[in-house]
């Protein structure tokens, strides 16, 4: 024993074992003793991985504000897309959606009463009052990064603005629940609460995932949930927190032709946003800030 705790730790850091996971490995024993659902040892990122994590999530966050300076009526989502390419590219970087399982654009805009994965398009054209949202993800030296935002164009009225706020609430509300050795259950609690004072319902066909190494790695992130439920959310993990939330109720379809494009089943508006977190000792961190 003595041995392995003065040689090197199994997360790169280059520290001895004992002064760097030894604990860690300590408590994860126990909660998993305990009859927690405990994450495998692949989703704790380790100190390379995230030195890479970051910088893919940088550019990620580069792209989105590169978006926000442009974006405008009269724009057409295919211009955006197209921008989030040579934004990307130019950064030494690939748009992680392009060909992901023959998704054939380089982001997902979603228009309105669309929910999610909206395909960029030539002939959606964005006008006064709309409010979109612009999901981008990143793969740079093999390392995902993934995030989104809304964007209101023009004059938005007061209904859309007001779901727009509050579903970058939920986001934050279900950003604030995460808490290093808590569970994920804890994060779609929080959300759903939320969300149903204000009114409006959380989609439940769609959810945040684990991130980094892949472009969606365990756990399943639900945006509803029960507090201490679910796998518990380990310092190192990297997950996605993405509310969609509904005007009207949750349930969505998804275009017949492109079996990509989700929309809500009563055409009320949707609204949602996504950022990065990493797990720490002590708290989280939002990798896509
Ligand atoms: N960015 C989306 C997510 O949050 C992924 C969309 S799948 C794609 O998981 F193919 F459309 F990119
Ligand atoms: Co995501």
């Amino acid at each position: 024993m003595e041995v392995k705790r003065n040689s090197l730790c199994w997360c790169g850091s280059g520290k001895k074992y004992k002064q760097c996971h030894e604990k860690f490995d300590e408590k994860y024993q126990m909660m998993k003793l305990k009859g927690n659902h405990m994450p495998d040892r692949y989703l704790i990122k380790s100190t390379k991985d995230l030195v890479e994590i970051r910088k893919s999530a940088q550019i990620n966050t580069g792209v989105l504000d590169h978006v926000a300076s442009h974006i405008q009526a009269g724009m057409s989502t295919a211009q955006i897309d197209q921008m989030v390419y040579d934004y990307t590219v130019s950064h030494g970087a690939i748009p992680a959606p392009l060909d992901y399982e023959g998704f054939p654009k380089s982001c997902c805009t979603s228009v309105n009463d669309e929910v999610c994965h909206g395909i960029p398009d030539e002939s959606i054209i964005l006008k006064d009052g709309d409010i979109v949202n612009v999901d981008v993800s990143t793969i740079y030296h093999g390392y995902y990064s993934d995030a989104s935002r809304m964007f209101m164009i023009g004059n938005v009225d007061e209904e859309a603005k007001r779901l727009v706020r509050v579903t970058k609430e939920c986001m934050e509300i279900g950003i604030a629940a995460i808490k290093p050795w808590g569970h994920v259950g804890d994060i779609g609690a929080a959300i759903v609460a939320h969300a149903h004072q204000n009114g409006y319902s959380v989609v439940r066909d769609f959810a945040g995932h684990g991130v980094g190494k892949e472009f969606h790695e365990d756990p399943i992130v639900a945006h509803v949930g029960i507090r201490g439920t679910g796998m518990v959310l380990c310092p190192g993990m990297i997950i996605t927190v993405e509310p969609m939330i509904n005007a009207g109720d949750w349930h969505l379809y998804i275009d017949a032709d492109n079996g990509w494009t989700s929309y809500t089943s009563d055409g009320s508006l949707s609204a949602q946003w996504e950022n990065m977190v990493l797990i720490t000792e002590h708290g989280i961190e939002i990798l896509t800030a």
